[in-house]
């Protein structure tokens, strides 16, 4: 630091006249650490949801090694902390249950601490936005590095992502076209190594919106997780925290209205996953940004879809990066975003992504020749969710994208595994499916249940997608004609409860529109006559969840966290 820095924050946790100065410096002798490893030196707080229970973020305890070889390298104190992580694949009911609680452990986990600056690692689709929720409600300098996606799986001579193939190879067990046998080989095969999923899921997905945002480094988004890259961009991150620490560069000054207008195109640009727009909303709303959904609605209309990945594409992360990564798809529609962005390097976004390549315009294509010439989002509305829905059009069938069908309703998800493979389902593939008392307060947590599985019946008879819609959200690595995020859900009165069988639903995406074809009063009869019943929670996390979790549209934040 230099003479003319502003105070540390962290002195304030020492200099003091009471005996808990004394006692901090006595703790950090304890650990071995004289007045000389952290006196006038920035203590730099690294945040770690590393667990062996996040398979993803296995591998976060040697970049936060490299973070601190950073650190040190740059004169700062590094200290490395736990937060909980979210692993999507064994936490139940669903992660989305507890993005806020972790959101917070890391936001008071920050206020609470000596730290001038802090380094995020995260990973798994719900640690990256909790993480930068917390710190944006710090607001003390902060730079976000992601673990990276996974290794290509490779099965049988097939180049294979997770868990888009997962979903898909699922469909042909089903369907009766690969064996148990063959199920369980593909389980040896599709998770090859640490890091998050590798198609173009929620985890990769937000790292894109980190970089994209400025508040990672560049080339954050795509190095692959096992890469020595990987442990190159985590040291320099701890260098670089120190600067921005010399500098004050909080995330209130990097994550702007500008910035996340650039996030939201770059989604749109690379087919990103429907879980950002409830995500960047919950992040903004800590900084008092609001972006409604004909924001989205809005930039998804001007920006093109150009990246060719899973699940809307063919390839793969590990792919994109060899063909430039996330600066090179930047500098493509360069001339849709803010370049005069402010990012963690010091540097404006069009600085940063200036050198930028793109050595395979088959994967990373040009605004002239895009995949689509829109975005891969679409914002609905209409009087089945008169405050949104969502579609993914870029993963979703074409001849589906207008369509009327009859509803075909189920009550909840235990109902809908009762009942989705009864033969005697009375279903057609022209049929909608519709699940209900699925989203934030009626599942609870608004789990990635909305990739409704086909009927048996459905998929013998070789259809392979029909339009399915619910008030839960979907994983990104999942595709077909998909409405998520029907708002307001069902368990708090949206016009989801008032469906009935038989009922006709309207489906129109290029006039945004998700129609019940039922008469408006017929509907206030309904939702009168038989009210949603709520889930009781009498005690604990899930109880305070339920009484200040807010719908999609505001993005499942807590009403008290927003700024
Ligand atoms: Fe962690 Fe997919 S399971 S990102």
């Amino acid at each position: 630091m230099t003479t003319d820095s502003p105070r540390l924050r962290s002195t304030e946790w020492f200099d003091t006249p009471e005996l808990y100065g004394w006692l901090r410096r006595a703790a950090f002798m304890s650990q071995g650490y004289g007045p000389e490893a952290y006196e006038n030196r920035p203590i730099i707080g690294i945040c770690n949801s590393w667990s062996e229970l996040t398979h993803c973020n296995s591998h976060l305890r040697q970049l936060a090694e490299a973070v601190k070889r950073g650190v040190w390298q740059a004169g700062g104190f590094p200290m490395e902390f736990p937060v909980m992580s979210l692993g999507e694949y064994n936490m139940r009911p669903t992660t989305m249950l507890f993005r806020n609680l972790m959101s917070m452990e890391v936001e008071e986990s920050l206020r609470a601490n000596p730290l001038d600056g802090v380094v995020l690692l995260g990973g798994c689709d719900k640690t990256t936005p909790a993480l930068l929720m917390g710190a944006a409600s710090a607001d003390i300098p902060a730079i976000i590095v992601t673990g990276g996606p996974q290794l290509k799986a490779n099965w049988r001579g097939e180049e294979l992502g997770s868990c888009t193939d997962c979903r898909r190879y699922e469909v042909e067990l089903r369907a009766g076209n690969i064996t148990g046998e063959d199920w369980a080989e593909l389980q040896t095969c599709i998770v090859r190594s640490p890091g998050h999923c590798m198609v173009m899921g929620t985890a990769s997905t937000m790292a894109s919106m980190a970089e994209a945002m400025g508040i990672a480094l560049p080339g954050n988004a795509a190095i692959p997780a096992v890469d020595s890259r990987r442990h190159r961009i985590s040291e320099l991150a701890g260098r670089q925290i120190i600067n921005l620490v010399e500098q004050d560069l909080r995330p209130s000054k990097i994550m702007t209205q500008e910035a996340f207008e650039n996030a939201i195109r770059t989604m749109h640009a690379l087919g990103g996953s429907t879980n950002a727009v409830i995500h960047l909303t919950a992040i903004a709303g800590r900084l008092g940004i609001d972006l409604p959904g004909s924001l989205f609605d809005e930039l998804s209309r001007t920006t093109p879809f150009i990246l060719n990945l899973k699940p809307s594409g063919q390839y793969l992360m590990e792919d994109f990066f060899y063909a430039g990564g996330l600066a090179a798809l930047l500098k493509e529609i360069a001339p849709l975003l803010h370049g005069d962005q402010m990012t963690v390097t010091g540097q404006t976004l069009a600085e940063n992504i200036a050198p930028a390549i793109n050595y395979n315009p088959d994967i990373i294509r040009s605004m002239d020749e895009p995949m689509d010439p829109e975005g891969g989002l679409a914002v609905l509305t209409g009087s089945l969710a008169p405050t949104g829905a969502l579609i993914k059009p870029t993963a979703a069938s074409e001849s589906l994208m207008t369509h009327e069908g009859r509803a075909i309703v189920f009550e909840d998800h235990d109902d809908l595994f009762a009942r989705i493979d009864d033969p005697d389902l009375d279903v057609t593939p022209d049929d909608v499916l519709v699940m209900r008392a699925s989203g934030p307060i009626g599942a609870p947590g608004m789990p990635e249940w909305g990739f409704l599985p086909l009927p048996k019946k459905i998929l013998a008879s070789g259809a392979r997608d029909m339009v399915r819609l619910s008030d839960a959200r979907m994983s990104g690595t999942a595709f077909g004609t998909v409405v998520v995020h029907v708002t307001p859900e069902s368990a708090s009165g949206g016009p989801l409860a008032a469906v009935r069988n038989g009922d006709r639903i309207s489906l129109n995406v290029p006039e945004r529109r998700l129609d019940l074809l039922v008469d408006d009063r017929e509907i206030k009869r309904r939702l009168h006559e038989s009210p949603p019943e709520k889930p009781v929670h009498k005690r604990g996390y899930a109880s305070m969840y339920s009484q200040h979790v807010l719908q999609a549209d505001t993005g499942c934040d807590f009403d008290f966290l927003r700024a």
